[in-house]
């Protein structure tokens, strides 16, 4: 297929893009590089052998998205492009509505001029909330606690209403859990400025020294150990989930669907820190702070759908995940920061 991938030059679309290229798919992504680096299109290409183009574009401008749609003769859009800390949603609703549902307005109005009819999108499995019940199905409550959450859920909305008054539109939306990990290369991977929002980069930078050590907010929950539980993915199957779900807009049905991306598997943040410190090899020195608010005890989802409908079920180990991510703080480390933020062309 000829596919337009929005925030290509982000954490999950670069290796989207390396997996798309695999697949034999031609792509093209889009990204204001606004979080996204420039030297994306250089280390996608450099891992997966081809050539690709990331034009620059704010997806937020009408005409510009209008433009690039009326000559791109795509077949489908895998949008990923838009703000991702919770976080920063609850402390600026205001940019998280108008960097997702902002940046999917004009693309969906351009897909219907133009006649794109599938579409995947990037969802969260934070449209769930603080779930009642584990592990997490498609049809588990919708109860999303930040504007983050809540701008996924209208987007979904969105395009499930779209896809009552335009038929002919199929379009999933992958509810990612909580991708870690990065290309194996250790050229591509998550950037992570000051003090990283997410489990992962944050121990990493304890690791590597970046930060003197790491803050565990609450150890008292009723989970195994006490400290809160997530379903960790590496990067890597996050990006094949795309590809699934692409090749399974083939299938002949039409609609909205929704499906989980996640592994299973709940790790709690102490095991977590274990995993970290047997990949790395370093002391993680950690804090114990009180419970923040907001934070769900425990979350992890059921994939059986993904195994049912699209064929898809994570694949790589706890150990990949936390070896792959410190091989790319330590890669990106030694290159420092100027080559990564590099104009590849
Ligand atoms: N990483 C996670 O933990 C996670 C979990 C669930 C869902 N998601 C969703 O997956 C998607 C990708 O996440 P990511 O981790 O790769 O984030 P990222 O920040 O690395 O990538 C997002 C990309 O979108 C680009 N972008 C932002 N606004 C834009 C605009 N107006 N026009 C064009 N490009 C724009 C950024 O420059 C960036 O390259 C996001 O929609 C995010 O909400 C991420």
């Amino acid at each position: 297929m000829n596919v337009l991938v929005t925030g290509a030059a982000g954490y999950i679309g670069s290796h989207t893009v390396v997996e798309l290229l695999a697949a034999g798919h031609t792509v093209t992504g889009v990204d204001d590089f606004s979080l996204g680096k420039r030297c994306a299109a250089e280390r996608i290409s450099a891992v997966s052998g081809q050539a690709v183009r990331i034009v620059e574009l704010d997806l937020r401008s009408t005409p510009g998205v209008d433009a690039l749609l009326a000559v791109g003769n795509f077949d489908a859009i895998i949008h990923l492009a838009g703000r991702k800390f919770v976080g920063e949603s609850v402390d600026d609703p205001v940019l998280y509505f108008d960097r997702n549902i902002g940046t999917s307005i004009p693309l969906f109005r351009a897909a219907q001029q133009h006649g794109v009819r599938k579409i995947v999108f990037s969802s969260s499995c934070t449209v769930y909330g603080n779930p009642e019940h584990l592990p997490v199905t498609e049809e588990s409550p919708l109860a999303p606690v930040t504007p983050y959450g809540f701008t996924k859920l209208a987007i979904e909305q969105l395009l499930s209403d779209l896809c009552v008054s335009t038929p002919e539109l199929d379009v999933i939306a992958l509810r990612y859990f909580n991708p870690i990990g990065a290309h194996p290369s250790g050229l591509l991977g998550e950037y992570v400025d000051g003090k990283p929002n997410n489990l992962l980069p944050y121990i990493m930078k304890v690791a590597s020294g970046e930060l003197p050590y790491f803050s565990l907010f609450g150890d008292d929950y009723d989970t195994e150990d006490g400290s809160c539980v997530r379903d960790y993915v590496h990067v890597e199957d996050i990006a094949r989930g795309h590809v699934a779900a692409l090749e399974a807009l083939d299938d002949g049905r039409r609609g909205f669907r929704a499906i989980n991306l996640g592994t299973g598997t709940g790790r709690s943040v102490l095991e977590m820190l274990e995993a970290c410190r047997n990949a790395t090899q370093h002391h993680i020195p950690t804090q114990v702070h009180p419970r923040r608010d907001g934070d769900a005890k425990e979350i992890f989802a059921d994939p059986q759908r993904a195994a049912e409908e699209i064929g898809w079920k994570a694949e790589r180990t706890l150990k990949e995940m936390c070896q792959d991510h410190w091989h790319f703080t330590v890669s990106a480390t030694k290159r420092g920061r100027k080559k990564d933020e590099a104009i590849s062309n």
